[in-house]
């Protein structure tokens, strides 16, 4: 056996897990925090540490109970990531085993800790039963997400919130979107079962999407570098086709239509609507300049073309050319509570607060760029989120302040909120709509 495929340690998977969750506790995203782990490491860590976040109820119950002071973020963060080790179903790992390497890592990077550690996981190990029973009498420990979150879902989907939660501790399935200037969805899934990869299509709504279970390496995907492919998840593959195709009596957006992509980065569904309509004039803007280079890298990938300017899109007079759009898709930024099984950390990093913000910022994006349509134009409103305040209801105020605009169907759209587990209920699902990814929003709305 050669050392370059020994597995890391599982001590040092749990120190580089530690680190990320202690970064969670300073505001930081799981995904940032990720970044500063060493390649090698890099997939058991992440595997440890979004279990760590998916136990991020459970495992902060715990440790006040088993912990009096509260511990430095380091300590914490690596009880966090052997705790939920030890509540993992079914385990990964004999308990004892995990409890020395938790400890081995602790004599690594904290050493006067170590003792710590030890007493703690092996008091855990000993009165778990007892522990659990009062770690489960928080809300945070039985849902596995914040107060305010539970009761906002609860308040917005009361026949569904339970089944929602349930879903959202899942992992994401893992959604591509096939390159369809390059090639069928149809024979790229022959490409990918070629590889001796598992994949079937994703359904009637979304054509190009595929799913590939279990997961895999992008570096895996047959032509990925060449642009064949993309990650996209099933529910965010629908902007595309809404905005661009003929719904009901809405015709195909004509060749070379003047296309804005308001809030573009890290440009997913500009790259689809350019797969889809190649000839579209299209303008993406972002506000972030750093992310909107994201659009620029995936665009020279899939071997696409736009113009890229980094703009708050509210300021039109800084960026507008006066010339009307025929079509404007505003993914708006939003609490992003709809792609909660792919970013857990999402539930825990924001506040209530931030939702009344966004929900400001929504509004004043859908005023500004309303105007710039041309008559018989088109703005898809989309929102990943679960939460009215950014779905239905934001959708409902915009009609009320604009008696000009009609409201156009979108199919499979019942109760507007798309792309729900298939097990949050069907009534959610409109007739044949069929995607078992997340919870999304969209809104047509014609001038
Ligand atoms: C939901 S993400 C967009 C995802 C993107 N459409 C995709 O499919 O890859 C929202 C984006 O809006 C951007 N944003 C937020 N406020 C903005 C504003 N006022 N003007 C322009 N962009 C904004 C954020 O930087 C973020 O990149």
């Amino acid at each position: 056996m050669t050392q370059a495929f020994a597995a890391p340690a599982l001590h040092l998977l749990l120190l580089e897990a530690a680190r990320a969750l202690s970064l969670l506790r300073a505001g930081r995203s799981l995904t940032e925090a990720l970044e500063a782990c060493p390649p090698a490491l890099r997939p058991g860590t992440q595997a440890l540490a979004f279990a760590g976040v998916r136990a991020h109820g459970r495992c902060g119950a715990l440790i006040a109970q088993l912990v009096p002071r509260r511990a430095p973020p380091l300590v914490e963060g690596l009880l966090r990531a052997a705790l939920a080790q030890l509540l993992s179903e079914p385990p990964s790992y004999a308990p004892h085993t995990l409890v020395n390497q938790a400890v081995q890592a602790a004599r690594k990077a904290v050493p006067a800790q170590a003792g710590l550690i030890n007493a703690v996981l092996r008091r855990f190990l000993r009165e778990r039963e007892a522990l659990m029973a009062t770690a489960l009498m928080t809300p945070e420990a039985q849902f596995e997400h914040p107060v305010w979150w539970l009761q906002r879902l609860k308040q917005d989907w009361p026949e569904h919130w339970q089944a929602m939660l349930l879903e959202a501790q899942k992992p994401p399935p893992f959604a591509l979107r096939v390159n369809r200037l390059q090639q069928t969805p149809a024979d790229y899934l022959a490409r990918l079962q070629g590889a001796g990869l598992a994949a079937r299509p994703l359904g009637a709504s979304v054509p190009e999407g595929v799913w590939v279970d279990p997961p895999c390496p992008v570096t895996q995907l047959p032509g990925f570098a060449d642009g064949a492919v993309s990650v996209q998840d099933g529910a965010a593959q629908l902007a595309a086709p809404l905005l661009l195709d003929g719904v009901g009596s809405l015709p195909d957006l004509p060749q070379g239509a003047r296309v804005l992509d308001a809030c573009a980065a890290p440009g997913g569904k500009t790259a689809h609507l350019l797969e889809r309509r190649p000839d579209l004039q299209l303008l993406a803007l972002d506000q972030d300049a750093q992310r909107l280079r994201r659009v620029d890298e995936t665009l020279q990938r899939l071997k696409l073309q736009a113009r890229c300017a980094a703009f708050d899109a509210r300021d039109v007079a800084a960026w507008w050319d006066g010339q009307p759009f025929d079509a404007i898709l505003l993914d708006a930024p939003c609490s992003a509570s709809g792609i909660n099984r792919r970013h857990p950390d999402v539930r825990w990093l924001r506040r209530e607060t931030d939702i009344a913000q966004l929900v400001t910022t929504q509004a004043q994006l859908l005023e500004a760029l309303w105007p710039l349509l041309a008559p018989g134009g088109r703005l898809l409103y989309a929102t990943c989120s679960l939460f009215a305040a950014e779905g239905r209801d934001q959708a409902g105020a915009f009609l009320h302040r604009h008696p000009e605009a009609r409201e156009h169907p979108v199919p499979g759209h019942s109760g507007h909120h798309l792309g729900l587990p298939e097990n949050a209920g069907v009534a959610v699902h409109g007739a044949g709509f069929a995607v078992p990814s997340d919870g999304f929003f969209y809104a047509l709305f014609v001038r």
